[in-house]
């Protein structure tokens, strides 16, 4: 999503990131061998034993370029919006006049591609399966008559179209003997899951009173998912697509609660309640007014098997609703599933759950029940860089029914009020989390936050230091050799805005750690146009940057791409041989990436063109 996030985008112009195995013990290696996504058949490449030392030419913010990656590299679009996804059944062609219709877009990738993960097939670095999300629309660029919107005026088909254009695509692809990566078409793999498709809600609010509607009054069933931010992948072979900012979806109601307040709800007409994407108009469901409970559907993490394209995505209910960005897999000491997760807005807090179970070798199906059972919690950074994760638990400290928490879903449906109960501390828009399995920390991009420090804002605290923030940091923690660990020390990894040695960044937002241990920083910045065309704060456009986050002396920021005008970096990551890298670029400027057409978010494919190690 842009910075700051856009309720109404058309009034405006991994994995346990990749996990070494060696780094997890043998006893654990081998108790996931054949689970983890990328126990790569040619692993005898072995990225790990060659460094994360950065080693291409940096990218200068004056290339003219519509995309610049560096010299000896070649960036090509592998998968575009309106792409056809290769299902057996159609496989309609993009148009250009954006007349392609609601079944059709059903068929095709959906629009501003961000979160992505890469599972490979038979082991392999070279042909796999692309999962990757479908945040949101540009509804005057989706639709092929802009005036008809006029109003938040939309027609049945126009809905359709856009609740099509949201979600969730699988794609396979594979690489060519000269190095060519291409989407494979028609392919037993390829998916779409939109805002229409079938799920199940499983974890504590499963079944709840507060879940329940009148199509589903059992509260198991869920139509979609939308407001797909970021994502990674498990151990055990699964995606795991984050609903970002799913409130601006709904028609809210007439009378606001504290809950509807909690998350920014307001009444009043159409111009001003919110509600940009306009469904209600026809499907129900999305108005508050008649389905209060619909709200409480969404703001989930959500599990899918990309790997069968017959499994019904499972809404997880107990890794917390919010405004989810990201669930960063790691794992503890003793074998068990421990996510983080940011929640992106401002002064909301950072979220950890831990399985109650280990993971349990046979991939998806033997740890289908695995993220139902845990405990949740939320981060607590104190001064001195120490922190402690405070349980999200019914019947603990404040969380009780005399408090307003009637049980376990209560808690994890209204987890807003439940962290703030808590006194959980509240950060500068967290996104992107990620763990580096060989030393056991963990990073956290906090992308900005211009409001700290206003009156009647809170101001500068430990680990959020500047007032206002206009440029983001990243933190790091570190549990002492346990990701499940109660307490952690944790410290200021890099400060953006130019203060961190090497290329300057803002906005910070998508995060991945390759196998060797390369850390990859996606921006979302608004561009810093304060500067001047060659300074070193001059960042009018978007990048990825490398960093060996090891490195003596501290992090040293590197650019590796200049992103086309008007888009976000989003989605980095890097397959498990460290040859290709994968990245989104969402809601570019018109003229990307075809010259004189309608702007097209696209997933762009790296590779060197000596086929070496991607950075290094
Ligand atoms: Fe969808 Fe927080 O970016
Ligand atoms: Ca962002
Ligand atoms: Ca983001």
């Amino acid at each position: 999503m842009p910075n700051p996030p856009r309720l109404e985008p058309w009034l405006a112009s991994r994995a346990l990131p990749i996990t070494r195995r060696q780094s997890l013990g043998a006893g654990l290696a081998t108790l996931l061998a054949g689970a983890m996504p990328w126990s790569v058949a040619g692993a005898a490449t072995t990225p790990a034993l060659l460094g994360r030392g950065i080693g291409f030419r940096s990218v200068p913010m004056t290339v003219t370029e519509p995309l610049a990656v560096p010299p000896g590299y070649t960036a090509r679009v592998l998968c575009a919006w309106g792409d056809p996804v290769g299902l057996a059944q159609a496989q309609p062609m993009w148009r250009p006049d954006a007349g392609n219709t609601a079944a059709e877009q059903a068929q095709q990738a959906g629009m501003h591609h961000d979160g992505m993960a890469y599972f490979p097939l038979a082991g392999s670095a070279r042909h796999g399966l692309l999962a990757l999300n479908h945040e949101y629309t540009d509804e005057r660029v989706l639709h092929a008559d802009a005036a008809s919107l006029a109003g938040g005026a939309r027609t049945a088909e126009q809905v359709a179209k856009s609740m099509a254009a949201h979600g969730v695509s699988v794609v396979e692809v594979q690489v060519d003997a000269a190095g060519r990566w291409s989407v494979v078409r028609p392919s037993r793999h390829a998916r779409r899951i939109t805002a229409a498709t079938p799920m199940r809600l499983a974890g504590p609010a499963a079944g709840h009173a507060l879940l329940k509607t009148a199509a589903d009054p059992e509260a198991r069933r869920v139509l979609g998912t939308f407001a797909n931010c970021a994502a990674n992948a498990t151990p055990w072979g699964t995606y795991l697509t984050c609903e970002e900012n799913f409130q601006g979806y709904f028609e809210p109601p007439t009378a606001l609660d504290d809950h509807h307040r909690r998350w920014s709800l307001r009444s009043g007409g159409s111009a001003s309640n919110g509600n940009w994407a306009r469904w209600h108009l026809h499907d129900e469901r999305f108005d508050l007014r008649r389905h209060p409970n619909e709200f409480h559907r969404f703001g989930w993490v959500v599990e899918i098997d990309p790997h069968d394209p017959t499994s019904t995505p499972v809404k997880r209910t107990a890794l917390g609703r919010a405004v989810h960005e990201g669930a960063a897999v790691g794992v503890s000491k003793d074998g068990r599933a421990v996510v983080f997760m940011g929640e992106d807005a401002r002064f909301e807090s950072i979220f950890r759950f831990v399985s109650r179970d280990p993971i349990r070798p046979g991939g998806a199906a033997a740890n289908r029940d695995l993220l139902d059972h845990g405990t949740l919690s939320v981060a607590r950074f104190d001064a001195g860089g120490r922190g402690r994760w405070l349980p999200l638990v019914h019947g603990q400290g404040p969380l009780t029914a005399d408090r307003g928490f009637a049980d376990q879903a209560e808690v994890v449906v209204r987890t807003r009020e439940a962290a703030d109960a808590l006194g959980a501390t509240q950060m500068d828009r967290p996104e992107w989390t990620a763990v580096d399995a060989a030393t056991g920390e963990v990073y956290v991009t906090l992308t900005n936050n211009s409001a700290r420090g206003r009156p009647g804002q809170p101001g500068a605290d430990a680990a959020n230091p500047r007032a206002p923030n206009p440029t983001g940091h990243l933190l790091r923690w570190r549990h002492g050799g346990d990701l499940a660990a109660e307490t952690f020390a944790w410290d200021v990894f890099a400060l953006g805005g130019g203060e961190t040695p090497g290329d300057a960044f803002s906005s910070p937002d998508g995060l991945t750690i390759d196998a060797r241990g390369v850390m990859w920083i996606a921006t979302d910045a608004t561009p810093m146009t304060q500067a001047a065309p060659g300074d070193r704060l001059w960042l009018p456009r978007n990048q990825l940057l490398a960093c060996d986050p090891t490195a003596p002396g501290g992090p040293q920021m590197r650019r590796f791409l200049v992103a086309p005008e008007g888009s976000e970096v989003t989605g980095p990551v890097v397959a498990p041989d460290c040859r290709t890298l994968f990245v989104n670029l969402q809601h570019p400027d018109a003229g990307w990436p075809e010259a004189g057409q309608r702007p097209r978010s696209a997933t762009v494919v790296i590779t060197r063109d000596d086929g070496g190690l991607i950075g290094t």
